[in-house]
């Protein structure tokens, strides 16, 4: 049989983290995967930290990204500190990273994903399979869409996605934690909807979601030499004692709960930010809960399970460690306190690392204002309306009533 070879796109603080956890895992499971795990990298040069030990490594000029990873083996941009396995190998080079991988899995700031998408087609395997741990949505044309689905749709392979309560630096501490991985794969005894079973291109019902999407796509069958993927590798290849993997169903609800429950993190920030302490802020996250459930069940009606928001990590533990810990909920609580804008503190605190909350408070408040449905989500306009400096904190109890009257 052929062994899988898996590839992760992004080498940020959670694109190193997961790097990390599919190298350890293609090497103890390496009767099903090569163990060698390319990761893209998205050059640049670097400072080498004042440490003498990395100093000795890699000089005290400053080096490219991709060399200090397979010379010292740490991030010493996006993940300082911790530990690379030396399976795990840095490509600048996004076409041969991909080339031959069965297993992509994607791990992007979103707001990179369209160009790096536009740059990989045509040179992956037609019958990949991908996983996407990117928090976000894509709205163009009027529809909102996943990354999972934008995946498959502009390179025709199936897609999952994986999002938990999952703060990087404490996964890559390995601290115990959970994630949720959404895959409803082609089985390995796929049959059409007519029962015919054909060799190579199969139909499967996509998760269905924005209304002008096709809710079929076709997919070329992974050769039966290849391990079949499905829920069981997929816990091989990211679980980990620290990193507890539970598979469900739901792709759409799981990319979702990711990407909403970043507004819901500015919320809480900005609450934070004000001292307003822990009681305004449970309200606050109290209505976000309902606007994402509200969300989704609006938007994705046959494809999201409304429990993902209330029962896997990708909904509320993400919720809960996000409005505690994450880097949104920090940089909103910051520009309350400074009086600058979210978009400053990012440039100014984050050292490069990229914010998903603001770009996503924007595109989901574009796509309510096109569909008429504003008032519905006053928590989600709310935080828009700080961002843009349209409204102040002032207006929280506002949002409160109509948080509770809406619901
Ligand atoms: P990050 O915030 O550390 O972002 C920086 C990354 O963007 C770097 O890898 C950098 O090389 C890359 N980059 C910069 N310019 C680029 C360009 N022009 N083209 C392509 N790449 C470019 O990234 P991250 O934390 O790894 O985030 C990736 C995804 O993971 C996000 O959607 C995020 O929401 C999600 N996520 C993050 C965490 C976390 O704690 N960091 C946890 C769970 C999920
Ligand atoms: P931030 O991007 O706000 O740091 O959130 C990280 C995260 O998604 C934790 O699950």
């Amino acid at each position: 049989t052929q062994k899988h070879k898996v590839v992760v796109i992004g080498s940020g603080n959670w694109g190193s983290t997961i790097g990390k956890i599919l190298a350890e895992n293609t090497r103890e499971h390496s009767d099903i995967f090569e163990e060698d795990v390319s990761m893209w990298v998205f050059e640049e040069d670097v400072d080498v930290p004042d440490d003498g030990t990395l100093r000795d490594q890699l000089g005290d000029k400053p080096v490219k990204l991709t060399h200090a990873i397979n010379t010292a083996h740490q991030n010493i941009k996006y993940l300082p500190g911790i530990k690379l396995p030396d399976n795990l190998i840095a490509n600048p080079d996004l076409q041969d990273t991909v080339r031959g991988a069965t297993i992509l899995v994607f791990n992007l700031p979103h707001q990179f994903m369209s160009k790096t998408l536009e740059q990989i087609k045509g040179h992956h395997l037609p019958y990949a399979r991908a996983i996407s741990c990117v928090k976000g949505v894509d709205i163009s044309e009027g529809t909102v869409k996943l990354y999972s689905e934008l995946i498959m749709e502009k390179l025709g392979i199936y897609c999952g996605s994986l999002s938990g309560a999952n703060i990087a630096s404490e996964v890559a501490a390995e601290n115990l934690c959970e994630t949720t991985i959404g895959y409803d794969g082609p089985p390995m005894d796929y049959k059409e909807p007519d029962g015919s079973s054909r060799d190579n291109l199969i139909k499967v019902d996509k998760q269905r979601q924005s209304k002008s999407s096709p809710s079929q796509l076709s997919l070329h069958r992974v050769p039966q030499n290849y391990p079949h993927v499905d829920s069981a590798l997929l816990e091989k290849l990211f679980g980990r004692p620290y990193f507890n993997v539970q598979v469900v169903r739901d792709v759409s609800g799981v990319a979702l709960g990711g990407a909403l429950k970043n507004i819901v993190a500015l919320a809480a920030g900005f609450v934070a930010g004000k001292g307003w302490g822990e009681n305004t802020k449970a309200a606050v996250i109290r209505i976000g809960i309902l606007e994402m459930v509200r969300f989704g069940c609006l938007w994705f009606p046959q494809s999201v399970d409304e429990r993902t928001f209330t029962k896997e990590s990708a909904g509320i533990a993400d919720v809960i460690a996000s409005t505690s810990a994450g880097r949104n909920f920090h940089s909103a609580c910051h520009a309350v306190e400074q009086g600058v804008t979210v978009d400053e503190i990012e440039k100014k605190e984050l050292g490069g690392q990229k914010l998903q909350g603001t770009s996503t408070t924007r595109a989901v408040y574009e796509f309510l204002d096109k569909q008429g449905q504003l008032e519905k989500f006053p928590l989600f306009v709310f935080v828009h309306d700080i961002l843009e400096k349209r409204t102040t904190m002032d207006a929280l109890p506002g949002l409160l009533i109509k948080g509770s009257k809406v619901m």
